[in-house]
């Protein structure tokens, strides 16, 4: 971040007491707006002033402690160019003017107590709630009228905790290829929104991103195609080879520097290998895979293609097997997503392998061959220590004992699956897919749609028509980038902020804490934050 954060920030003076007594979330700004605030008014001093001799301090023996107070410390030199010392905290010492983080016990998992007195203390159970502490006292940072200093206002308690546990954002590195360095600069978005997961859509038809040491040919020709495609003009992105082809991958270092980098910031990072449809890339290098045997152009536009992976060829399931072998070795998250979606069944009907796996398993139909594979992926999944999930067409057929269930096509697949038992993320089209347009008129050329902020921020992961009695079983709520007209990270941002705040209120904020009007106004200084941050975000609305 820079300076500017503080230049542009509403004066201190301004949001000070009149402000504050009246609504502290909305002069502060906050976002997500927290579970619960209040303020006191101070007889003095009413601002804590930051400068050289302020210290962070942390409980050596939390964990996680020590991490939250370096974040802290690089959060002040990027938004205000003030240079703090962090060090554990001594037993006796008064914390005074100092930022302390604090162990307690039996705080919320992620959840976080934060108060500003005439010092500031942050406590927290774990990691997690250390690190989201530290992010919203970083949104408190403004600057005293009087004496431009750096300042944080005095008399604020927060408590807060997360109202979801998967609070996602997904980006298709596929229909367009963004560097690790582009992705950092999503995941520290995420971060400072409270995000947690990131679900990294690395297989498709247009292009394989991930390598896998047993396949090398899967990026070698699979993550490279003859131009940028969607008929886009060449020069909206730089990513060609020497040869003029267009593409890129993650190499498995790579993707371990990704997981640790989102880590680092609490956010999980969610594989998605896509299959047995969406896989037109893979089967132009093993075109044995499939069921005509081939040969398979790489498109270069979008929609749904014909030719998916033979459910009926032994040699296929080893395959993907093998890429999920590779997959759970690298990454550690618990849920391997597997797609499902958009799996055309012409080519399983006329094919002898996939007719044959159907009479062998007794299977009514290709919808019961479908579910025959994702049951299989399952099982063996299982048998990694991870859990499945996938959109919501994998509930075709029945749906696999362990099953996780991503609804995109509306919240009906989803409604279904958390009624049966099953768990359950909330991806709707109708709020959650940011490839659609964010106004009628005006946008640059996109999927089409029309989802503009306040229709994102009207999201609830929990719809009616889930019983009570099923309800945990909705993890939470997450947005969706398809980049088929995304081919840099500029548009990237674009397409993602602002409308990512309003989903990051929808899955962490108390549905009851939630009105539009107030968020638009908290808008206006998280604007100022994306400005400092360097994101290219859709300007506001007025
Ligand atoms: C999807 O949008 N096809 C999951
Ligand atoms: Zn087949």
């Amino acid at each position: 971040m820079k300076e500017t954060l503080l230049a542009t920030a509403v004066g201190f003076a301004t949001v000070m007491s009149e402000a504050l007594a009246a609504d502290p979330a909305t002069a502060l700004g906050l976002v997500p707006i927290p579970k619960e605030i209040s303020f006191s008014r101070q007889k003095t001093p009413n601002a804590l002033m930051l400068d050289a001799n302020t210290r962070i301090l942390y409980d050596a023996k939390s964990a996680g402690a020590c991490e939250a107070a370096e974040f802290l410390v690089s959060f002040m030199v990027e938004d205000a160019g003030l240079k703090l010392t962090s060090a554990p905290a001594p037993a006796k010492q008064s914390h005074d003017k100092n930022i302390v983080f604090r162990a307690k016990t039996g705080m919320p998992t992620e959840g976080y107590e934060l108060r500003t007195g005439p010092g500031v203390t942050i406590e927290a159970s774990g990691g997690a709630g250390f690190f989201y502490g530290a992010q919203t006292l970083r949104q408190m940072l403004t600057r005293d009228a009087a004496t431009g200093k750096p300042a944080i206002p005095v008399g604020i308690t927060i408590m807060d905790e997360p109202r979801f546990a998967w609070r996602g954002l997904m980006i298709d590195c596929c229909r367009h290829f963004f560097t690790v360095e582009e992705l950092k600069k999503m995941l520290d978005l995420m971060a400072s929104l409270k995000l947690n997961t990131f679900h990294w859509h690395l297989t498709e038809d247009q292009a394989w991103r991930i390598e896998i040491k047993k396949y090398p040919k899967l990026t070698e020709i699979g993550a490279w195609r003859g131009g940028v495609g969607f008929d886009l003009p060449s020069t909206s992105t730089d990513r060609y080879r020497a040869d003029g082809k267009y593409g890129g991958f993650y190499t498995q270092e790579q993707a371990k520097e990704i997981i640790k980098y989102a880590a680092a910031r609490h956010i999980n990072v969610t594989p998605e290998i896509e299959m047995p449809g969406h896989s037109t890339a893979a089967l132009v290098v093993y075109p044995e895979f499939g069921c005509t045997g081939g040969p398979y152009a790489m498109p270069a536009g979008g929609g749904i293609f014909l030719d998916v992976y033979c459910a009926g060829n032994d040699k296929t399931i080893a395959f993907l097997e093998d890429v999920l072998t590779e997959i759970a070795d690298l990454f550690p998250s618990k849920f391997v997503h597997i797609g499902g979606d958009e799996c055309p069944k012409d080519r399983w009907t006329s094919c002898a392998k996939c007719q044959q796996r159907i009479r062998a398993n007794g299977l009514k139909d290709e919808k019961e061959l479908q579910s025959w594979f994702v049951r299989r992926m399952d099982k063996f999944l299982e048998s990694k220590g991870k859990r499945l999930i996938g959109w919501d067409e994998i509930l075709e057929g029945g749906l696999a004992p362990g099953a996780a269930v991503m609804s995109w096509r509306g919240v009906k697949g989803g409604i279904e699956a958390a009624s049966a038992g099953h768990d359950v993320v909330m991806s709707p089209t109708t709020h959650c897919y940011f490839d659609y347009l964010q106004a009628k008129t005006g946008e640059p050329v996109g999927i089409g749609g029309f989802l503009p902020l306040e229709k994102v921020y009207e999201f609830d992961p929990v719809t009616t028509g889930i019983p009570e009695a099923k309800r945990q079983h909705v993890l939470g709520g997450q947005a969706n980038v398809w980049t088929e007209h995304i081919p840099n990270a500029r548009k990237l941002q674009y397409m993602t902020a602002p409308r990512v705040c309003a989903l990051a209120e929808a899955v962490w904020s108390p549905a009851d804490k939630r009105n539009w009007a107030d968020f638009r106004a908290r808008m206006d200084r998280e604007a100022a934050r994306l400005d400092a941050m360097g994101i290219n975000y859709r300007k506001l609305d007025k």
